[in-house]
């Protein structure tokens, strides 16, 4: 007595959203699938002719949206119309930490989440599944049916938590070919009912052992426990790539050597300048927040320790540049190689480059910034959201480029702040020439080579090598 699902929708068209559906839409022709925005220039750039101004980079994406869109994938802003016609609605819009009152700097702030089920609840004229599909703290599903019983339409709402595990830069290969998809929701009847038309959908493309359900408690936690465990690990590595720096030891072959134990396994095991993300810090700090307003002290400290630890590499980095360069950068020229928080993609949130640029700034580092992929807006939008110095001081100090090469000409030194691939294929001798001497090359990524870099003449810097 399964109902047979023509017509979803999602609420959100950013970095989860967008490419969310846009693989539904590719894998399931039958069902027709409008995503909505609040935001006309993000639906815009989504229905643009030009697939290259799509509003978020993916690989994979561009050609999965070409074939869709406009057939059974549409992106729109009429919000109330894509509701009313949907059978599943999919919630997926920001949920930032909060800035402001009780929760500050810890808590998510739910408030679109609520602006969304409230509007659901104002539009519905018939049954709907409502599936969350943001990180949101334990409990929101609750938060959201309670807002859907008590001012709908008296029509039936089934909550469904359905979190997403997919990584920036990997989306539609993840989307496509998932370790397992969760989908959390009521036992009774009406609960498993919902799952099940749910997991049907996923299960066009996944086999069905993959696609777990579970109560709605369990559903949300998990995905604040699955990014606090894949962090963890990164600060667990890092902080042991600060002990290999004072010692002999290597981080890449204790990577390797801990990595070929089964239990521990190889995967998110490469030291780095820290962890970036829209997730792993708030996702944390959201786990820390719920912990302690349990009175959990001991649970809510232990996983702080992972972001301060990631806020200590990133602290370091900086410090180890800055006392390299002879404890003055003041008037330096300094190129930073990457903004993004990770490689192949355009999103910089909580990105490690941000903070290594303003301990940079602060010492009045004449800073050039180069990344394949984001643009000098963003990056000023980053710098200045952080408040340190003033709009016009960022813009004085900082400038991008978009050519890498020319950018080093009597550099102090540069920076690799992002592991994207072609900062691997430069004509280093080249850049070598360019800048000044001792030409000084970071590398928080660990992307190059240590005998070559050594051998052109650079002062070369690996993070978790001496
Ligand atoms: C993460 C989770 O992987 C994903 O399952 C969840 O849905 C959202 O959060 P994402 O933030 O997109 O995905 O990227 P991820 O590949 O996990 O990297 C996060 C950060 O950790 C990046 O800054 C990355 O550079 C860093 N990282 C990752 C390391 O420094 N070392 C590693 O070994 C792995
Ligand atoms: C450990 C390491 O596994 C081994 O590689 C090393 O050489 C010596 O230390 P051991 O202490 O013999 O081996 O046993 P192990 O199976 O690792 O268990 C250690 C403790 O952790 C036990 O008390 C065990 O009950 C506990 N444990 C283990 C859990 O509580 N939960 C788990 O999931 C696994
Ligand atoms: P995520 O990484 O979780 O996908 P993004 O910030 O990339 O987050 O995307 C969230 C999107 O949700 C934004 O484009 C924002 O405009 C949209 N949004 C927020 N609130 C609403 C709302 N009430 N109705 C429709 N869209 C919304």
């Amino acid at each position: 007595n399964m109902k047979k699902i023509t017509n979803i929708c999602c609420i959100g068209a950013g970095y989860v959203g967008g490419p969310t559906m846009s693989v539904i839409a590719s894998q399931c022709p039958d069902i027709k699938v409008t995503v909505v925005d609040i935001n006309q220039d993000r639906i815009n750039s989504w229905n643009d002719e030009d697939l290259d101004n799509l509003p978020i980079y993916e690989p994979g994406l561009k050609e999965i949206v070409s074939k869709a869109r406009n057939k059974n994938l549409f992106f729109s802003t009429e919000v109330d119309k894509a509701i009313d016609e949907a059978q599943i609605i999919f919630i997926s819009v920001n949920t930032p930490t909060k800035t402001y009152g009780k929760g500050k700097g810890q808590a998510a702030d739910l408030k679109f989440v609520e602006l969304c089920a409230r509007n659901i609840a104002k539009v519905a004229k018939d049954d709907k599944i409502v599936v969350e599909k943001s990180t949101l703290p334990v409990r929101t599903a609750s938060a959201i049916k309670s807002i859907l019983q008590h001012t709908g339409n008296k029509v039936n709402f089934e909550i469904l938590s359905n979190p997403e595990f997919l990584a920036e830069g990997t989306a539609i290969e993840d989307l496509l070919n998932a370790d397992r998809v969760l989908i959390g929701g009521d036992d009774t009847p009406s609960g498993q009912e919902a799952k099940d038309t749910l997991s049907s959908i996923y299960e066009q493309w996944l086999p069905k052992e993959r696609v777990l359900q579970t109560n709605v408690w369990s559903s949300e936690l998990s995905k604040l426990v699955a990014n606090a465990f894949l962090a963890q690990r990164v600060s667990s590595i890092n902080t042991i790539s600060a002990l290999c720096e004072k010692t002999d030891a290597n981080i890449q072959e204790i990577s390797r050597a801990i990595g070929y134990d089964s239990r521990i396994g190889s995967k998110f095991l490469n030291a780095s300048v820290g962890f970036g993300g829209s997730c792993f810090q708030k996702d944390i700090l959201n786990l820390v927040y719920i912990a302690r307003s349990y009175g959990l002290m001991e649970v809510a400290d232990y996983w702080e320790q992972v972001i301060i630890a990631n806020d200590y590499q990133k602290s370091r980095f900086a410090e180890h540049m800055i006392s390299s360069l002879y404890n003055t950068i003041s008037g330096k020229k300094i190129v930073l190689y990457g903004w993004a928080f990770k490689k192949d993609t355009n999103d910089t949130r909580e990105s490690p480059a941000i903070a290594v640029a303003d301990a940079l700034l602060e010492e009045q580092a004449e800073i050039l910034v180069y990344d394949p992929k984001v643009s000098a807006e963003r990056i000023y939008a980053d710098l200045d959201y952080l408040n340190t110095r003033s709009p016009e001081e960022n813009r004085r100090l900082l400038k991008v480029t978009n050519d890498p090469i020319e950018a080093t000409a009597k550099a102090h030194a540069i920076a690799i702040l992002t592991e994207w691939d072609e900062f691997k294929t430069y004509d280093w001798a080249a850049i070598y020439e360019n800048m000044l001497k001792p030409a000084f090359v970071f590398d928080g990524r660990r992307l190059l080579d240590t005998e070559t870099m050594n051998s052109l003449g650079f002062n070369y810097y690996k993070i978790g090598q001496s």
